[in-house]
């Protein structure tokens, strides 16, 4: 009986979608959505995820950010609102709003999320049409197998920098991703201290 009980243990344990994380969809204390607020409103990822582009981990916004127009002395959009309750909240007692973190990786992985986005991989590429999601949904698997299959083959992933954040473009030619690995020698790391240091 005990060890049914460890196995049944272990499967839980395993399995859940934290660990099994593709799929993982948490319950967030603010029903926050990309679906509007890109897709919808058009604000650039870089207006929420201000350090994309030069930190080593990407951020979530601060409630100022959501203050700004969210805030009944600012622009007062839909300010009373019963959703906004935890920004306000937050706003209130001076403390973060504390939403839940949604991709993770092991201590023992090195990642650096500033050098992908500025070496021509695009928010999409790993995290997927969040412009589509009305909740965020951890998309793609963040396995070793994973990673390698990009840095093996990144040219299907590659685009001009300016593309960065937009989830809607389309190479205007089959052989671009191959002249950019070209121009900008790209040359992700396969060994095995490239990612375990
Ligand atoms: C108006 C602000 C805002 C904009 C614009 C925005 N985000 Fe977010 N993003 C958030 C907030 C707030 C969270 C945390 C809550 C959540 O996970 O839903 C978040 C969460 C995320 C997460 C999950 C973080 C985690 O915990 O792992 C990803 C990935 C992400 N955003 C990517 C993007 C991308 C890509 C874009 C542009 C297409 C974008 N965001 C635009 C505010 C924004
Ligand atoms: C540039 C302005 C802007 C920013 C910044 C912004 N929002 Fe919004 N938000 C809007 C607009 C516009 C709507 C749609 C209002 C409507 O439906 O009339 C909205 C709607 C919402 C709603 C739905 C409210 C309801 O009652 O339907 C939530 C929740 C929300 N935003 C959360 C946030 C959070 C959290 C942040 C910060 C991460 C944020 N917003 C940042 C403009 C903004
Ligand atoms: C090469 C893949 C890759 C690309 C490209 C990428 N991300 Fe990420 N992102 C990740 C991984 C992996 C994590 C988890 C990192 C960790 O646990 O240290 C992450 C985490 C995040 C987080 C959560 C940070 C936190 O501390 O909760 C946000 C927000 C985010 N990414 C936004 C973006 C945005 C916006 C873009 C485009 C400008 C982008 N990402 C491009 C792989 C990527
Ligand atoms: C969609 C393609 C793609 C995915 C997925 C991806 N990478 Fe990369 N990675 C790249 C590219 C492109 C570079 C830049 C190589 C260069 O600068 O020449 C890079 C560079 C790196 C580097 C070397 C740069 C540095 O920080 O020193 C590390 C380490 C790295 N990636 C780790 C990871 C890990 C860990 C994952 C999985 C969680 C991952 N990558 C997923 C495309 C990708
Ligand atoms: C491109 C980045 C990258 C490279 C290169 C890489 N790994 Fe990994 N490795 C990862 C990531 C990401 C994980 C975490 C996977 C997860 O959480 O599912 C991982 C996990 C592991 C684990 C732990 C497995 C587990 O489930 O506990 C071992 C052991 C490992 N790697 C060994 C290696 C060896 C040996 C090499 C060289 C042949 C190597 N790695 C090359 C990214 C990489």
């Amino acid at each position: 009986m005990l060890f049914g009980g460890m196995a049944t243990a272990a499967v839980w344990y395993y399995a859940t979608p934290k660990w099994y994380r593709a799929g993982y969809e948490p319950i967030q204390p603010i029903t926050f959505s990309h679906q509007l607020h890109y897709g919808q409103l058009g604000l650039d990822c870089r207006y929420c995820h201000t350090h994309v582009t030069e930190a080593a981990h990407a951020n979530i916004p601060s409630v100022q950010v959501c203050w700004t127009c969210h805030g009944a002395d600012k622009a007062n959009i839909k300010s009373d609102s019963p959703l906004l309750a935890p920004l306000r909240d937050a706003h209130e007692r001076g403390l973060p709003v504390p939403w839940v973190r949604v991709h993770k990786l092991p201590d023992f992985v090195y990642f650096n999320h500033a050098i992908h986005v500025n070496r021509n991989v695009g928010c999409v590429s790993c995290h997927g049409r969040i412009d589509k999601m009305a909740v965020v949904r951890h998309e793609q698997p963040l396995s070793m197998s994973w990673c390698l299959d990009c840095h093996r083959d990144p040219e299907p992933n590659l685009r001009p920098n300016d593309q960065i954040t937009n989830m809607h473009w389309q190479p205007d030619r089959p052989d671009l991703g191959a002249w950019i690995k070209q121009e900008s020698q790209i040359r992700p790391p396969t060994d095995c201290t490239g990612c375990h240091r």
